[in-house]
Formats: structure tokens, sequence, C-alpha cells
């Protein structure tokens, strides 16, 4: 309600609320390279605009009469208690979106207490992040890199740093056909930017005669020589469960079959992402194939999800579908976009606003009552 109270005072440069609004005010403050970088997808971007509209498959069946005086966001995973279900998914190269980057982001997750994901492709090397981030909750997500050494020298430092779980994201062995970065002719990667997890790890500059400084583009060069790894299989996860004690989740997974081997291979967790339909033209979205992904997992490792949450509602349908947690990647950067570390935390607040009070109206005191009663599913849906 202080929200709501905030109104009768307007703030003659207020924030945008709604999704599309601060999409709007990014795409006036973006060049048409990194606004496009962000908000495009892969090849016809059918997957991305599913991803968002298949949450109109479900209805939420409210209930009343249900005494909502107390309503608790938080959730339990890993062993630690995190006071909200939405986190920041890993977002790589945010120096392209504001100048303050991944610092203003992190920032800002840490005033709400809201867990922050640092990208491999960081601007931001992950240990100036923790710095500023204090003892407030992190996550590290890995690209598996070519280079077995810089792998397990990322998965060292995240340790060292303070990061309580490793996201290993398996839906980027390679960059995917983006028509729109094509057409723009623009990949942040090649003028450098979202290397500094690379251009300040041992094992990449080992690699290295003269360092990036000095040498910007053989750096580059090298780095897209070893970022991504195509020649991986099920069994290199063992590679990774010897490199860190951490909790290692599998960002990417879409497919019921992957999930049963996910198990099979011991990770703690799974993220069910279609990388914001970034990776895949027409793949399955993501709200579409949790269902199936819970089913085959049930309560073994916690199954979260991304890929298309925009609104408080839709965190209500992902966790009663199963997802114990969701990760936001575009609302935050739009965000980010638009006021920097202010836009990051009043994006994640205004969803969290939402998601409390929605959760009271539906007749829930916690999120951790939601399960598939409170749904029904549609066959014709717009
Ligand atoms: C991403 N995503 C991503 N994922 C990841 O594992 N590592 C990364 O470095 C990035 N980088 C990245 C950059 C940009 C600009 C975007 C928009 C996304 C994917 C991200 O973690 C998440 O899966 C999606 O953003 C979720 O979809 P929505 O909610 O943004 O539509």
């Amino acid at each position: 309600y202080s929200i709501y109270q905030t109104m009768q005072n307007p703030d003659p440069n207020r924030l945008p609320i709604a999704y599309e609004e601060w999409e709007k005010k990014a795409r006036e403050k973006l060049k048409d390279g990194p606004f496009y970088y962000v908000a495009g997808g892969a090849g016809g971007e059918r997957t991305m605009d599913t991803n968002v509209s298949d949450f109109n498959q479900w209805k939420i069946m409210p209930r009343m009469l249900n005494n909502v005086d107390d309503r608790d966001l938080s959730v339990e995973l890993f062993g630690q208690t995190y006071p909200s279900p939405a986190m920041l998914a890993p977002v790589g190269v945010q120096s392209i979106i504001h100048e303050e980057g991944e610092i203003g982001t992190a920032k800002a997750c840490a005033e709400l207490g809201v867990p922050y994901t640092t990208s491999s492709a960081s601007t931001i090397p992950m240990e100036k992040i923790a710095e500023v981030m204090g003892d407030a909750p992190r996550w590290f997500q890995l690209y598996w890199s070519r280079d077995p050494e810089i792998t397990a020298s990322f998965l060292k430092r995240a340790e060292a740093s303070g990061y309580s779980a490793i996201v290993v994201t398996l839906d980027t062995p390679m960059m995917a056909w983006r028509e729109i970065d094509l057409k723009n002719v623009y990949l942040p990667f090649l003028i450098g930017e979202g290397l500094g997890n690379y251009f300040t790890d041992p094992a990449f500059l080992s690699k290295l005669d003269k360092t990036p400084q000095e040498d910007p583009q053989t750096a580059i060069m090298h780095w897209t020589q070893i970022f991504g790894n195509t020649g991986l299989t099920w069994d290199d996860i063992a590679f990774l469960k010897e490199h860190t004690h951490l909790p290692i989740i599998l960002k990417g997974i879409l497919h019921p079959d992957d999930a049963s081997l996910a198990l099979k291979h011991g990770v703690d967790g799974i993220i069910v992402s279609n990388h914001g339909g970034r990776q895949v033209d027409g793949a399955i979205s993501a709200i579409e194939a949790l269902p199936m992904i819970t089913e085959v997992v049930g309560d073994q490792i916690p199954v979260m999800m991304d890929s298309g949450i925009r609104r408080g509602s839709d965190i209500i349908k992902a966790m009663a579908l199963g997802a114990k947690a969701v990760l936001v990647g575009r609302p935050a950067m739009y965000g980010l976009a638009v006021a920097g570390q202010r836009g990051v935390y009043e994006v994640m607040r205004n969803m969290l606003a939402d998601l409390d009070i929605t959760l009271g109206l539906i007749g829930k005191s916690s999120v951790r009552e939601l399960d598939s009663s409170v749904l029904k599913k549609v066959t014709h849906y717009q």
C-alpha cells in the first residue's frame, strides 16, 4: 500500500509501472544495436512470443474467505531461505544497457533481498560484484568453456567470492541465429563487452602472450575460440562435481527425458528455460514445458523456471505448476536501461508487490501453498 500512497504526491520523474511502458522507455533511450540485443530473439522470434502468450493457457481460480492478513513470499532453496521467489536471471554485457551495468543491478537486488545471478559474460568481474553485494544472496552462472582450466578457475573464483550456487547454462554452446543482431551488425562481445570475467581470469590470461589491454583483438579472438563447447555430454557433469562443492543447477532444460538424465547425474536443481527465446526458434515455451518437467522430478530436486515472467500472476502460475522460484530477465534490464540501479529496484519491487497482492486476492497466504488446484488449463486462449 505504500506504493498506492505515494501516488498522492506524484513525482514528476515518475518511473513506469507496466512492463510494456518500461520497454517503450528503454527503446527511447537505447540505440538499435543494444536495444534489439536485449529485446530480440532467435530466428522469427516465435519462441519469444509464445513464452509470454502461453501463460494464457492457464487461468487462475481465486479462492475466497481464507484470511490472508499475513502473507509470505519467501522460499527455501538448497538449505537457504530467500525472501523473494523471483530472482535475477543471469544477463551478460549489462554495460551496453546502462553505464552502471551489473553493479547497478546487483546493488538493487541486494537492497531488495532478491538473489542476483552473475553471468559468465558479465562486463564486471564476479569478485567486484560480490564486493558491492556484501552478504546479499548471489549465484554464479557458468558458460562451460572449451578450455577446462577456465571452467575450473571460474568455479574456484565463484566459491572464493561467496556465490552460493552454480547455474550451468546448457542451451548456449554457441551463439544462435539472431536475425536482428545480424541486421544491426551487433554482437557486444566483438567490441570486448561482457568479457570482464575472462580478462581477469588467470587461466585465460596464461594462454595469451600480451594482456587484453595491450592487444584486445587477440584476446577477443581467443575468447571466441574457447567460449562455448559443442562437444559436451552428460558424462561431463562429473567434471563439475569434482571441481565445486556448491549446488549445481542446470539451466535450459526443456525435455522431460533431459530432466531424468539430470536426476541420474546427480545435479542439485533445474531451471526450465529457453533462454528467453534467444536460442531455438519454434522451441516449446518454458511455461508449457514446466509441468512435464516437474512431473518427472517431483520433490527430488528443486525445479525453477524463466522465460516470459512479466507480472506477479505469471509467478503464481509458474509456482502453481511446480516451480520453486522464477528468474526475471528482460523486465529488469528495461529497468536498468531507463534508470540504472533505481530502475531495477522499481521493476523488481513492483513485481513483488503485484505478486503479494495477487497472492492474497486468490486466497493464499504463502507462495509455498501454491499448487495446480488454483489453475485451470483452457484450450482456447489468446
Ligand atoms: C540473457 N540470458 C542469459 N542467460 C545466461 O545463462 N547467461 C547469459 O549471459 C545471458 N545473457 C542474456 C542477455 C540478455 C540481454 C538477455 C535478454 C538474456 C538469458 C536469461 O538468463 C533468461 O533465460 C531470459 O532472459 C529469460 O527470458 P525473459 O524473461 O527475459 O524473456
